[in-house]
């Protein structure tokens, strides 16, 4: 019976030890995949997600007037965005943007860097 009673106790310690070791926050997993999403970081194109960024911007010969535009890749605030279309953003054919890259991101993921962003205090 002691001994029954230790192993169990030995058994419970090392149970919550390991749980204490995985632990981590929604918030800090979020960020994790915020910077690391299987591809390029989004932090490198849209920083902390809260403010319109200039990526690019490059001159384009127009025919029809033989000019030249001025064309800026704009990245927009994806904090303002509802996570319906976060999701639909995300989960979008690559052909649906010149620049955005194809991630592969489960739901779970998806709504993870979703609440992150959410977050950002800075
Ligand atoms: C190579 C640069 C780049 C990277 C990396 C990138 N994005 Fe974007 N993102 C853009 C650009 C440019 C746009 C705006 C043009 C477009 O919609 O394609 C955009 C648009 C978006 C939008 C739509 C915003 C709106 O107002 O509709 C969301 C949401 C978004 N990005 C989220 C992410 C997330 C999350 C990641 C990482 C998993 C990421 N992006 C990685 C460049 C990037």
């Amino acid at each position: 019976m002691k001994v029954i009673i230790i192993l169990s106790f030995i058994l419970s310690f090392l149970y919550s030890e390991e749980q204490d070791n995985l632990f981590i926050t929604k918030f800090e997993y979020g960020a994790m995949l915020y910077k690391n999403p299987r591809g390029i970081g989004c932090n490198k194109c849209h920083a902390n997600g809260k403010k319109t960024i200039q990526l690019a911007k490059y001159q384009k010969l127009n025919k029809q007037n033989n000019k030249l535009e001025n064309i800026n890749i704009m990245v927009p605030p994806i904090n303002i965005v509802t996570f319906q279309q976060f999701k639909t953003k995300l989960t979008a054919d690559k052909r649906d943007s010149l620049i955005m890259p194809t991630y592969f991101l489960t739901q779970d993921e998806l709504k993870s860097i979703y609440f992150y962003i959410k977050n950002i205090k800075y």
